[in-house]
């Protein structure tokens, strides 16, 4: 499984054959003016909450790609109206897709859409597949759902926000990684506003002392579990 770190809470997965785009942001982010979000190629778009910093690209590369939406019920309902097909999930929930199996995770946070209407309540994803397994946190506080993670699955990789004032941040994170049982971890979520810049080697000495590797990807740069 190769994850590429696209900005912001943008990934961009290749697994099992497919490709999976989470939380396209692209046209909006100024750190991201060299990915040109017509050349990105999508089987499926997982979208964890309706926050705009979440959702600007999704008609976009929906339209491009006929990609299908993955994402609580209200939000696929709410693209569903714009003719764009989409699985809808809710929390606790799993669906075995032809790339892995979806888990619709708990997070806390809001999900309204950018004109105010409702974009059913935040969530995570955790993919299982042949290659791997992971955590895509979302947008979210530290939360004790995240010791439900390992009872269920081992992650190989926990792709954490790291940014603070809007989401955990970095001590918070910490703790999350223990929480989840996971060691090696993709920072996201940080640097893309004045409100979530961080200082990256501070980040990763504290991550370094409880045993842990943060990842910071460039935006473009990839990992591969
Ligand atoms: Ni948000
Ligand atoms: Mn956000």
């Amino acid at each position: 499984m190769k994850i590429t770190f696209l900005g912001h809470a943008t990934l961009q997965i290749e697994v099992s054959g497919k490709t999976v785009i989470v939380d396209p942001f692209i046209s909006g982010n100024e750190l991201a003016k060299d990915i040109d979000v017509y050349s990105l190629k999508a089987d499926y778009i997982l979208i964890t909450h309706a926050h705009q910093d979440h959702i600007l690209d999704v008609e976009t590369i929906a339209k491009n790609t006929r990609a299908k939406l993955v994402s609580n019920y209200e939000i696929v309902m709410h693209y569903g109206a714009k003719d764009i097909e989409g699985h809808p999930m809710n929390h606790g929930g799993s669906w075995d897709f032809d790339f892995g199996k979806v888990t619709y995770t708990n997070a806390i946070h809001t999900s309204s859409f950018p004109d105010g209407s409702y974009g059913g309540n935040p969530g995570g994803f955790i993919i299982e597949s042949n290659e791997g397994n992971i955590y895509i946190a979302g947008d979210t506080a530290l939360t004790m759902d995240m010791k439900l993670i390992p009872m269920q699955c081992k992650i190989d990789l926990a792709i954490l926000p790291i940014g603070d004032n809007f989401t955990m941040g970095v001590d918070d994170a910490v703790i999350a990684a223990d929480f989840i049982e996971c060691n090696r971890i993709l920072g996201y979520h940080f640097d893309t506003f004045g409100y979530i810049k961080i200082d990256h080697e501070e980040a990763k000495e504290k991550f370094k002392n409880a045993g842990k590797e943060l990842n910071l990807l460039e935006i473009g740069g990839s990992l591969t579990i």
